[in-house]
């Protein structure tokens, strides 16, 4: 991750300590190679430090919270706020005036706007698109035939997201090249975050010309479809309209800018996230077959023989749960930051104002002082009168207080519903050259999964 250079003032409040230095840093890097070379292991090691550590990061000081309920504590502080060197990367490529980076008011607006589209009884409305991209993948794969989980992960999200939330005839091309786009913008992304190389992103390598196409075609289908629908004329009930309606706080109309950068931050963290959690999904139904055997007997059962739909989503427990297991263990965003807005405190430990801090869901979710058996794939964990053991913030994969991702219905409903759709038809197997290791990026995904695709 890249750090800058911050020279925190420690508040002197009486009762209150600095958090301890977490151990094993070396001079000048800190803890910055470890972070670098394994930030899994590394972020999944502090608790053991402490339940507020010191990071240092090179000449920075990072603060990493590592309990469950000081997430939440830091989550639902208004004391805390995004800001920080992730968000300073993701602003300058994806722009400064979107949901995902706002603070304050602007950020409490646009959150009214787009939320409605998001609330649970408007989820059923997306059913049939989520139904038909969920058995249009099982179509599209042919029976023996080896399945490149990454560009078909990709795919399917970026359709359901670009079909159901700025809806159209003409997405289903604009979906293909959006989803092409994401995938090289986020490699990119990623890289320019871990090795800040600056000026030398901007010679003219085949990767760096490869990176600033799809970025520039991103903004440029995002203007396209803007501009189309505005042409259209149409007003259909959907997210890109409330966008387009929207008014800032004096009643006026938003700007252009704000309605580009609003687009390009609701369609890129959700394809992206969305996109990683089915990869680890087919890789899960393959390394599990008895769950996808368990899965496929509970469709069936459900649906009497006929093809899965969003109606019978609610009644698929158990694929509802190894949905759920596999985000515990694989969650696609695994790392979060803030910034302390005030001089405050966490856990009885002083936050300075401006202080950077982090957290790790994949840390958490997988912690053994939480989870009983905490690295087994058990999806009967969640169910009722096991959930219940589980302590409070150690399973937030969609985060929780006025950041909590919005999709979070949206997500669950088509992530069972693929579940579902595939694992009635197929089950899988890893062929050789498939690689199923985490490759640590913006999120957490398989390196490279291939699986065959084998009828039951
Ligand atoms: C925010 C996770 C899918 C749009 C977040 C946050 C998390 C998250 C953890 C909070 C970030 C923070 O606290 O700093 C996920 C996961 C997903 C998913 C695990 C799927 C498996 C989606 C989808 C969309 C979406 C499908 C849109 C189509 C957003 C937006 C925010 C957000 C706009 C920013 C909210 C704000 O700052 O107010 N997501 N997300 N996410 N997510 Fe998601």
């Amino acid at each position: 991750m890249t750090v800058e250079s911050v020279k925190p003032r420690i508040p002197e409040v009486p009762g209150l300590c600095e958090p301890p230095l977490a151990g094993g840093a070396v001079p000048v890097l800190g803890h910055g190679l470890k972070m670098v070379r394994d930030p899994l292991a590394f972020m999944s090691a502090l608790r053991d430090h402490g339940d507020v550590v010191r990071l240092k990061l090179g000449p920075k000081t990072v603060y990493a919270v590592t309990t469950p309920e000081l997430t939440g504590a830091l989550a639902l502080s208004p004391d805390f706020k995004i800001d920080g060197p992730l968000w300073e990367s993701l602003e300058g490529l994806l722009g400064k005036e979107g949901v995902a980076t706002a603070n304050g008011p602007r950020h409490r607006r646009q959150r009214r706007t787009i939320q409605p589209a998001f609330r649970l009884g408007a989820i059923p409305g997306y059913g049939p698109v989520m139904e038909e991209e969920a058995h249009r993948l099982t179509t599209r794969w042919q029976p023996g035939e080896t399945i490149d989980c990454t560009s078909e992960s990709f795919r399917v999200a970026v359709r359901i997201a670009a079909r159901c939330l700025l809806r159209g005839d003409f997405m289903d091309e604009r979906a293909e090249r959006l989803s092409i786009d994401l995938a090289t913008v986020f490699r990119g992304m990623y890289r320019r975050m871990v090795i800040p190389l600056g000026p030398l992103y901007r010679l003219p390598f085949p990767a760096n010309r490869e990176f600033n196409r799809a970025l520039a075609d991103l903004h440029l289908l995002v203007d396209e479809i803007v501009a189309e629908r505005r042409a259209s004329g149409q007003k259909p009930d959907d997210l890109l309209t409330a966008l387009l309606e929207a008014k800032d706080d004096n009643g006026a109309p938003i700007g252009e800018q704000e309605i580009h950068d609003q687009v390009v931050a609701i369609v890129t963290p959700g394809s992206e996230t969305v996109a990683s959690t089915i990869m680890w999904l087919l890789q899960v139904l393959a390394e599990h077959p008895e769950h996808a055997e368990k899965v496929r007997t509970e469709v069936e059962s459900v649906t009497g023989g006929r093809p899965v739909g969003f109606a019978h989503v609610r009644s698929l427990t158990h694929t509802n749960n190894v949905v759920v297991e596999a985000m515990r263990l694989r969650p696609a965003v695994w790392i979060l930051t803030r910034r302390a807005v005030t001089d405050t405190a966490l856990g009885g430990y002083r936050i300075p104002a401006g202080a950077d801090i982090v957290y790790s869901p994949y840390a958490i979710q997988r912690d053994g002082r939480s989870y009983d058996h905490h690295l087994d794939f058990d999806p009967d964990r969640w169910l009722p009168e096991r959930a219940k053991e589980v302590p409070k913030h150690a399973m937030s994969p969609f985060s929780v207080g006025n950041r909590k991702c919005p999709s979070d219905h949206f997500s669950m409903a088509q992530l069972s519903l693929i579940t579902a759709a595939i694992s009635a038809k197929y089950r899988f197997e890893q062929v050789s050259g498939s690689d199923d290791t985490t490759r640590v990026g913006i999120t957490l995904r398989p390196h490279n999964l291939l699986l065959r695709a084998m009828p039951w």
